[in-house]
């Protein structure tokens, strides 16, 4: 277990939260709730729309199903979510708070605070912002120590993936008791050292996104040729071994670094309108040792043929989805989705 010295006496275990409060209840705090419900918690929830408390159980009630199908924990269940009608009742009795407001900076300050203000003092609270900085949003709140960003993936109850990092005000232990609580709560955490605008995966996506743009833009590509290069092509890798590992195996028994030294004078190809950075010495050993350390021994055999069983679980996952799909729709007499190519295993 990581390091959570330094929490007031008051905080509960990582591991022992009870109660969460979900600020903000729309397309990420409605799937926070969902998951939260999903893996046994009690959720408080508070949004101040109007039809906030309809749209939210509208939102959890279709997501039951899929997470049924994953696994509730024990005790769980869609009853156990409390709408709260001001934000000190949802917040008042919660061990952690998740903030999912809308994107907007001075909201967030100004939410922070009131939640920061509203919530017991040994509570940490994590925001759901997709870029803002938690050094600019903590600047109102009076225990600016306890605030993390909590950065999830849509939807928050099926994508493992948080991205947890404090600002300049937050204290260490706040930032490994989330990692903690997360992980406790059924994610994947990464706990990042120092912030980054974007984190991590939202840089990754935002590259990819751009370079999309710029192509239809352009008219270089449709949209569907676009969508069909990922889902038919390099989407099927990144499910399980990610970019680098990915790049690694194109290197055959070299590995990374043949990888490199082979293909790294095309880096300055214009292959795309992002500026390749300079292939140092630095970054080349950089990339080589983190590329050892994930692969942790494993030999090239044995990264292809894992490779190549998870490639054909996840066609075969899609082919499975794409018939139920197809059957459902001749049974409803409707056309069914022809367009299932890309997942035939
Ligand atoms: N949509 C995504 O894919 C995604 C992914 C990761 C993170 N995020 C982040 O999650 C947060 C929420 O985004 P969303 O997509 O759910 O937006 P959304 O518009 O679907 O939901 C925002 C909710 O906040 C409520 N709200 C408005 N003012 C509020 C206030 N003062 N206090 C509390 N709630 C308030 C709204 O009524 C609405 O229900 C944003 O910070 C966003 O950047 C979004």
């Amino acid at each position: 277990m990581a390091e959570t010295n330094g929490a007031p006496a008051a905080t509960a275990a990582p591991g022992g939260v009870r109660t969460v409060a979900c600020v903000g209840a729309g397309v990420i705090g409605g799937g926070w709730v969902a998951h939260f419900l999903a893996r046994g918690y009690d959720v408080r929830a508070w949004d101040p729309a109007p039809d906030a408390e309809r749209r939210l159980r509208d939102l959890v009630a279709s997501a039951w199903p899929a997470l049924t199908r994953l696994g509730l924990a024990e005790g769980a269940s869609m009853d156990r979510l409390t709408v709260t009608g001001t934000l000190a009742e949802a917040v008042a009795e919660a061990d952690f708070v998740q903030e999912s407001a809308p994107e907007r900076i001075d909201l967030k300050i100004s939410l922070l605070a009131e939640i920061d203000e509203a919530a017991p003092g040994h509570v940490v609270v994590g925001s759901s912002t997709s870029g803002y900085s938690m050094s600019e949003m903590q600047v109102k709140a009076a225990r600016p120590e306890r605030l993390v960003v909590g950065h999830p993936f849509n939807p928050p109850y099926l994508v493992p993936l948080v991205e947890v990092v404090g600002g300049e005000s937050t204290e260490r232990w706040a930032v490994e008791w989330a990692s903690e609580f997360y992980r406790a709560a059924g994610k994947q955490v990464i706990t990042m050292d120092r912030e980054l605008p974007g984190f991590i995966g939202n840089r990754i996506q935002e590259a990819a996104w751009r370079e999309a743009l710029h192509m239809v833009a352009e008219g270089e590509a449709t949209v569907e040729q676009i969508d069909r290069s990922m889902t038919a092509g390099m989407g099927l890798r990144w499910a399980f071994f990610g970019p680098c590992l990915t790049f690694h195996l194109a290197g055959g028994e070299g590995g990374m670094a043949h990888m490199l030294d082979h293909f790294g004078p095309s880096l300055k190809a214009p292959w795309t309108r992002l500026e390749a950075p300079e292939l140092t010495a630095g970054l080349r050993d950089a990339m080589v040792a983190g590329t050892d350390e994930v692969v942790a021994g494993r030999s090239t055999a044995e990264l292809i043929e894992q490779r190549d069983r998870r490639m054909i679980a996840v066609m075969r996952a899609l082919a499975e989805v794409e018939a139920e799909e197809a059957a459902e729709a001749r049974a409803r007499g409707t056309e069914g989705n022809e367009d299932t190519e890309g997942g035939g295993a």
